[in-house]
């Protein structure tokens, strides 16, 4: 569901560029009439475009939390919108090339950043292994609070983006190699955990099993 989601999301990103992508070469060549005529062919289209995009975008959103670069990305499409209208109605070459060079940019900018996570603060104390106190399990359920929690919810059941962790029945081996790497939905964790932490995490999701 979740997976098929995305995947509309992005259909519907590329093929609304691919509208404006005509659109703006249309404008740029000049080309009044067959600017006029292809707006009025993709009207409908458009819309319903624009409502998968934005639909599929604010349920994801909510799927998976607001981050920095999401915020950006936001703000990019929505300062793209007006500028998109404006230009074409006005047939302002330079306000419309800079509202597709925004909608490109966002879509780029999502594109490099998929995979990189911000790196988070667990709590030193939890994390410093040479403390006789250390225990692996806290440390884990503080990685997991800080990185996890948000997809997969908390003691790992209700995550909202995730799949359940209590009813998972992959070993320990293959859930530090999912968690290192990543699945087709999860960023892989290999730039932003230490081995040490994704030993712990994995210790923790461990104990999460019913
Ligand atoms: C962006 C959301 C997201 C975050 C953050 C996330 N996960 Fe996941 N995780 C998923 C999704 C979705 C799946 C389901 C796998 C798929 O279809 O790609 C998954 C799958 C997994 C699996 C595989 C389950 C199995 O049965 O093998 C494990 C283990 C896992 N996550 C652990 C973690 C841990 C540990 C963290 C934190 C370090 C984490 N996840 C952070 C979304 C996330």
């Amino acid at each position: 569901m979740l997976k098929g989601l995305l995947h509309t999301h992005l259909l519907s990103v590329i093929l609304f560029l691919l509208i404006y992508l005509v659109k703006t070469f249309l404008l740029l060549a000049n080309k009044k009439e067959g600017l006029e005529k292809f707006t009025k062919m993709v009207k409908v289209p458009e819309m319903i475009i624009s409502v998968l995009f934005l639909g599929t975008g604010i349920y994801l959103l909510m799927q998976f939390g607001l981050t920095k670069l999401l915020l950006i990305k936001i703000i990019a499409v929505f300062l793209s919108i007006p500028l998109a209208i404006i230009g074409f109605k006005k047939k302002n070459k330079v306000l419309a090339s800079l509202a597709f060079l925004l909608i490109v940019a966002s879509y780029g900018l999502a594109e490099v950043n998929k995979k990189r996570i911000e790196r988070q603060i667990v709590n030193p104390k939890l994390a410093d292994i040479t403390n006789p106190d250390y225990n692996l399990v806290k440390h884990g359920e503080a990685v997991y609070v800080a990185y996890c929690q948000r997809c997969h919810g908390k003691g790992g059941t209700n995550g909202p983006g995730g799949l359940d962790l209590t009813v998972s029945i992959t070993d320990r081996d293959t859930k530090i190699n999912r968690v290192v790497i990543g699945t087709d939905l999860m960023a892989g964790f290999k730039d932003v955990l230490n081995s040490q932490e994704v030993e712990a995490v994995v210790a923790y999701v461990e104990t999460l099993k019913k």
